[in-house]
């Protein structure tokens, strides 16, 4: 059976089980219930990764080319890439953005030497002030 319209993750989805086993791997959808006996991985991997995008899955083992040969055997058509859902990337934890001109503690330590100049400023200019005002 050639899809004619690619199939949505849910229409994908329902087929789950040992008598009715689809498989996504790669954008194609794969209907392995003949195959869910023969494979070498057991059926119980096959059933856990239906409902869902396997091609994970189906990478991480490592599967030799003969393996993706066998692939074509069981095609049934395309998925919808829009119906599944985005892979769950790796995000950071958000740390704060470390803007040293800008933490409390750097204003503190601009303020501390800057509050001493000032005064002594200030006082410089008072005495040269009072200064020329005696003389
Ligand atoms: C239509 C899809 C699949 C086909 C045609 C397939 C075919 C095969 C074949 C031929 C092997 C023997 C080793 C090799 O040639 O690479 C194998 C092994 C294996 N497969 Fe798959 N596989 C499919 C999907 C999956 C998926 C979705 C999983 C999920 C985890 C899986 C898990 C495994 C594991 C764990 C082995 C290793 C078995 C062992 O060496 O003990 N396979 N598969």
């Amino acid at each position: 059976m050639a899809a004619k319209e690619a199939l949505t993750l849910q229409e994908v989805a329902k087929h789950n089980t040992k008598d009715d086993c689809w498989l996504i791997i790669a954008g194609k959808v794969y209907d392995v219930t003949k195959f869910l006996n023969d494979h070498p991985g057991g059926d119980d991997v096959l059933l856990s990764s239906t409902a869902k995008d396997a091609t994970d899955d189906f990478e991480d083992v490592g599967h030799s080319t003969t393996a993706r040969a066998m692939l074509d055997e069981y095609y049934v058509g395309d998925v919808d890439a829009l119906t599944i859902p985005a892979n769950s990337k790796y995000t950071p934890p958000k740390q704060p953005h470390y803007n040293q001109d800008k933490t409390p503690e750097f204003i503190i330590k601009i303020l501390q030497f800057l509050v001493p100049l000032v005064i002594l400023g200030l006082a410089v200019a008072v005495r040269m002030y009072t200064k020329s005002e005696s003389a």
